[in-house]
Formats: C-alpha cells, structure tokens, sequence
C-alpha cells in the first residue's frame, strides 16, 4: 500500500502490525496470518508488547497530571482498555484526543476510541503517518495548536524505512505544535537484545511486513531539537517519573519524553 493509498479494505492474506501487535498483547481482533506471525516471534515479544503499552500509559498519566489537555496519538492501533483517552481523562476529565492510524481494523474497531466523558472528546482518523499534513489538518477540527499537545508516536516509526522519511514525518508533526508541548515515543530497538531483535525482524520481513530498528543514536536524532525530559531516553522498563523502576527488565523498546521549547 503506498501513502496515497489509504485503503479501507481489510486484507486477511498477509500479517498486519496492528493485528499482530493485538494478538501480542493478548487481543482476539487479529486472523490466522496474525497469529501465525506472533506464533513464530520470540517468547519475549509477547512481554515486550506489554510492557511498551505500560509505558504509553504511565506517560499519558504523568502529562495529563503535568497539566497537558490534548494528546495526538498517531500508530494508535486496535482498542485495548484502557486507551489513552481513558488513561488521560480519569486525570483531566475535559481532555480532548485525536486518533490516527492507517489500518482498516483499527477503523472497524475505531468506536471504542470515540466513547468520551462528557466534559472531553476523541476522534479519529483513518490515515497514513507518511501523509502528516492530512493528519494535522483534521487534528485541528478537535485540538486547539495554540495550546499545548501531546503528540505520541508510540512502537510506529519502527515501520517506517528510511526512505519513507520517518525524520523529516516527525518534523513535520512537531513542527505544528505549539511552546511547552511534547512528544512522546517508543521505538524497536536492536541495542538491548540482538539476535531477539534480528529474529524478530526475520520474521516479520518473512511476514512481509518491513520493520527498521534502530539504535540508540538513531532514536535520539527524532528528538533533535526538543528538550527530554527525566528520565531521558532510557529502555522502556526504565520510564518512571513518580515511583522508582522496578526490578530491571528488558523491553526492547526505547522510550522518551519531549519538550517542545
Ligand atoms: C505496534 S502497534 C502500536 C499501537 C499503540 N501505539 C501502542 O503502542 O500500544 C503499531 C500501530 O501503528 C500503525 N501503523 C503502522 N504503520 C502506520 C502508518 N504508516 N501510518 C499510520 N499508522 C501506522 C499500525 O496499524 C498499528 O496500529
């Protein structure tokens, strides 16, 4: 499928990230193909999956206790409880939420994310990260760009190649935010665990579905420009801002908070 192509056809033949990445976590919206992917991904996976959604959470819960009040949530993938509209407006009840993802089955599912509290609201869009202005332009029907937003591109630009641009999307996306937003991200790493995260790109490139870890500095350079916030780029298992980390676990994921200056 290309960015011009946002298609609304659910293509049961061949894996998909976001069923495969519900059937990790333990979700029932994914197919045969889906689960024959995880099926042959490293027991670890499973548990990586979990804790990268832990992450997303308890990021969303510190900004919202931080006093941020609309989030951008791009890669949202298929609805699991709580999503961050939940997570967020249990904090700040009139907190507003745009949804973006380019799979069919997060569209069919897309209800679930639409279900506000009164006080707030959620939307959502059904289009491709590598089409970021069409993005934003339907963000601000919801969000007000004159105030601060939390953009949270969580466990995505890990299907973005290099030379799909996922440097100058990000730039694109943060550069119509406004002073004192954020950006939130997760990524696949290699550093933390190479030959799981080699097996893990075998097959999903098996799977058909390409998949660019990167390292350390690779990661750092989408937060070029922005102030990170404590406790910086850490691991997954490592983003705590209100209790200490628990015992330390691998995760596979690089994580970090943004400021926006
Ligand atoms: C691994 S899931 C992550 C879901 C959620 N952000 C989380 O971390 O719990 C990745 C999501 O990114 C979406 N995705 C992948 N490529 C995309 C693209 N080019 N544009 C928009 N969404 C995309 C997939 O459909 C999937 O829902």
């Amino acid at each position: 499928m290309t960015a011009d192509d946002v298609s609304f056809v659910i293509d049961t033949s061949t894996p998909h990230p976001a069923r495969v990445y519900d059937w990790l976590l333990g979700g029932k919206d994914n197919y045969l193909v889906d689960q024959e992917l995880g099926e042959k991904l490293p027991a670890e996976a499973r548990g990586n999956a979990a804790r990268n959604r832990a992450f997303m959470h308890r990021a969303a819960a510190w900004l919202a206790r931080d006093g941020v009040g609309q989030f951008l949530d791009v890669g949202t993938g298929i609805p699991t409880a709580p999503n961050l509209h939940q997570v967020v407006q249990e904090i700040a009840p009139a907190a507003r939420v745009v949804y973006a993802d380019n799979d069919p089955i997060v569209l069919r599912h897309a209800e679930a994310l639409l279900v506000s509290t009164p006080e707030g609201a959620t939307d959502y869009v059904q289009e491709d990260v590598r089409r970021p202005e069409a993005i934003l332009e339907r963000a601000r029907t919801l969000l007000d760009f004159d105030r601060p937003i939390a953009l949270s591109l969580i466990a995505l630009l890990h299907f973005i190649t290099d030379d799909e641009d996922p440097y100058g999307i990000t730039r694109t996306l943060v550069d119509a935010l406004p002073s004192g937003s954020c950006l939130v991200l997760s990524h696949g790493t290699t550093d933390e665990h190479p030959e799981l995260a080699e097996s893990v790109r075998t097959t999903y490139r098996e799977g058909q579905v390409p998949l660019r870890m990167r390292g350390r500095a690779e990661v750092e350079r989408f937060f070029e420009g922005l102030d990170l916030i404590d406790p910086g780029l850490v691991t997954a298992t490592h983003w705590y801002k209100d209790t200490p980390a628990p015992k330390s676990e691998r995760s596979g994921f690089y994580v970090g908070v943004a400021r926006v200056p």
